[in-house]
C-alpha cells in the first residue's frame, strides 16, 4: 500500500501511512506493557482475597471461639477493595489502549482523506482516486487493528497464566537420584549417624544425633516440647535433607533410594491428625488404597473404633467433615491409628499417637499395638512416659541433642532428666486432686 500510494499518488500519503503504523505499533507495545502490570496486580489481589476467604471459612470454629466474625469480614472486605481497585485500573487501562489505538487510526484516515480531498479540489486527482485511497487506507488499518487486538489479548492471557508457568518451573529441593533403586527392605533396621539439621541456617534444630533401632525393636524418643522429635521423623521420611550425617535403613542411605519406596516402608501416626472430607471408611482406606474390606475392618477393630462406628447411624460411611472436624480428637486419632495399621509397614512410627485418648482406650490400643510390635520395628514419641516403659531403648532429646539413653531401669538409675520427669509424672498421678462436690 505504501509503495502504491507513494508511486502512484504523492509521497505524503505514503508518509502518513508509515508514521501511523509506526505510532500504532509503538503505542500498542508501550500501553500493553503498562497494562500487564495492572493485570498482574488484579490477579494477585484476586488470589489473595480468595485464599483469605478459604482460610477464614476453614477455620470457622476459631473465628467463632474468639468472636472475630466482624474482623474476618472486614479483612475480606479490605482484600476485595484492593481487588476492586486493581480491576478498575485494569479496565481503565484497556479503555485507554483501545482509545489510543482508535485515535491513531482515525487521525491517519482523516489526514489522508483531507489530503486526497484537497487534491480532488485542485483537480489533480479524480473522484475515483479518492475512493481508491480510502479503500487502501481501510485495507491497511483493518488488519492492523486486528493485529493490535490479538497482541493485547495474548499479552493479557500471558499475564494471567504466568503464575501457572512459575509454578511449573518450581523444582523440588528433594530429588531422587537418577534411576534411584527401590529400598530393599529386610527387617527394618534404622541407623542414624551424626545427624545435623536446621530449617533456617541461623537456628540449628538437631545436633549430632546418632542412634540405632535394631530390627523389630521398639525405641522411644522422649523430651521437652520443641526438642526436635517430630523433625527427626520428617528427616526419616525425607521431607528435608539433613545438612550433614545420614540415615540408613537396612544399610541403605535413604538419599540413595527412591522416595516412593522409602515412604512405602514407613507407616506413621502423625502428631496432628488431619483427615480428608470423606467417609471414615475412605479415610482409613487411605493407608493402603488397595486394601480389602476385611483388612480395613481388622484395622478398625485394632484401633478400637468398632464400638464408636456401631453407634453411628451411617456407620463407616459417615462423613468426617473438613479436616475431620465432625470427629472428636480421640476418634480422629484412632482413625489415624487404623490407617497406619492398615498400611502394615515394616517400620511403624507413632508421634504422640495416643495423646488425645482417655487412659482406658489408650491402654487397650497400646495392648493391640504390642502384638504388632513383635513383628515390626517401632519408633515411638511420647510425653507420657508410662506408655514407653516397655521400650527396648529410650532416647531423651533436649534442644536437639541426645542427653540420655538406655532402657527404663537404667535411665532411672542415672537419676538424670528422665528420672526426674518420671518422678514428676508419677507424683502427679498419685496426688491427683480429689474432686470436690
Ligand atoms: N517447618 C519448620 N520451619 C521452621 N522451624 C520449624 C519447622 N517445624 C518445626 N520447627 C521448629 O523446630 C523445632 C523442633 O520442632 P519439632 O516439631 O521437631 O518439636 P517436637 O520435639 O516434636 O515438639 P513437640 O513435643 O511439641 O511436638 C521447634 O522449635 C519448631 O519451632
Ligand atoms: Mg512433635
Amino acid at each position: 500500500v505504501v509503495v502504491l500510494l507513494g508511486w502512484r499518488y504523492s509521497i505524503w500519503f505514503a508518509l502518513i501511512v508509515v508514521i501511523a503504523v509506526a505510532c500504532y505499533v509503538a503505542f500498542s507495545i508501550y500501553a500493553t506493557e503498562r497494562r500487564t502490570a495492572y493485570i498482574r496486580r488484579a490477579n494477585e489481589a484476586e488470589s489473595r482475597s480468595s485464599s483469605r476467604a478459604v482460610d477464614s471459612l476453614l477455620n470457622f470454629e476459631t473465628v467463632k471461639y474468639f468472636g472475630n466474625e466482624h474482623y474476618e469480614a472486614q479483612r475480606y472486605d479490605e482484600e476485595l477493595a484492593g481487588w476492586e481497585v486493581a480491576r478498575r485500573q485494569n479496565r481503565l487501562s484497556l479503555f485507554a489502549l483501545n482509545g489510543g489505538q482508535a485515535f491513531i487510526i482515525a487521525a491517519a484516515m482523516t489526514a489522508a482523506m483531507i489530503l486526497a480531498a484537497s487534491q480532488v479540489l485542485a483537480e489533480k486527482m479524480t473522484l475515483g482516486d479518492f475512493v481508491l485511497i480510502n479503500a487502501f487506507m481501510m485495507q491497511i488499518f483493518m488488519p492492523l487493528n486486528f493485529l493490535g487486538f490479538v497482541y493485547r489479548e495474548m499479552k493479557g492471557s500471558m499475564a494471567n497464566i504466568e503464575a501457572m508457568f512459575a509454578l511449573l518451573r518450581q523444582r523440588p529441593t528433594i530429588n531422587d537420584t537418577t534411576e534411584a533403586p527401590s529400598l530393599q527392605l529386610q527387617d527394618g533396621c534404622i541407623e542414624v549417624e551424626n545427624l545435623n539439621f536446621q530449617y533456617h541456617s541461623d537456628r540449628p534444630i538437631l545436633n549430632n544425633i546418632s542412634f540405632k533401632v535394631a530390627a523389630k525393636q521398639k525405641v522411644a524418643i522422649v523430651g521437652s516440647s520443641g526438642a526436635g522429635k517430630s523433625t527427626l521423623l520428617k528427616l526419616l521420611f525425607r521431607f528435608y535433607d539433613a545438612s550433614s550425617g545420614r540415615i540408613l535403613i537396612d544399610g541403605q542411605d535413604i538419599k540413595s533410594v527412591s522416595q516412593a519406596s522409602l515412604r512405602g516402608a514407613l507407616g506413621i501416626v502423625p502428631q496432628d491428625t488431619v483427615l480428608f472430607n470423606m467417609s471414615i471408611l475412605e479415610n482409613i482406606r487411605y493407608g493402603r488404597i488397595d486394601a480389602s474390606d476385611e483388612d480395613i475392618y481388622e484395622a478398625i477393630r485394632m484401633a478400637h473404633l468398632s464400638e464408636f462406628i456401631a453407634r453411628l447411624p451411617k456407620g463407616v460411611d459417615t462423613l468426617v467433615g473438613e479436616r475431620g472436624l465432625k470427629l472428636s480428637g480421640g476418634e480422629k486419632q484412632r482413625v489415624a491409628i487404623a490407617r497406619a495399621l492398615l498400611k502394615k509397614s515394616p517400620i511403624m512410627i507413632f508421634d504422640e499417637a495416643t495423646s488425645s485418648l482417655d487412659s482406658a482406650s489408650e491402654r487397650l490400643i497400646l495392648e493391640a499395638i504390642k502384638d504388632i510390635a513383635r513383628e515390626h520395628t517401632m519408633l515411638v514419641i511420647a510425653h507420657r512416659l508410662s506408655t514407653v516403659v516397655d521400650a527396648d531403648h529410650i532416647l531423651v532429646l533436649d534442644q536437639g541433642e541426645i542427653v540420655e539413653q538406655g532402657n527404663h531401669e537404667s535411665l532411672l538409675a542415672q537419676q538424670g532428666q528422665y528420672a526426674h520427669l518420671w518422678l514428676m509424672q508419677q507424683r502427679e498421678r498419685s496426688s491427683a486432686p480429689i474432686p470436690t462436690q
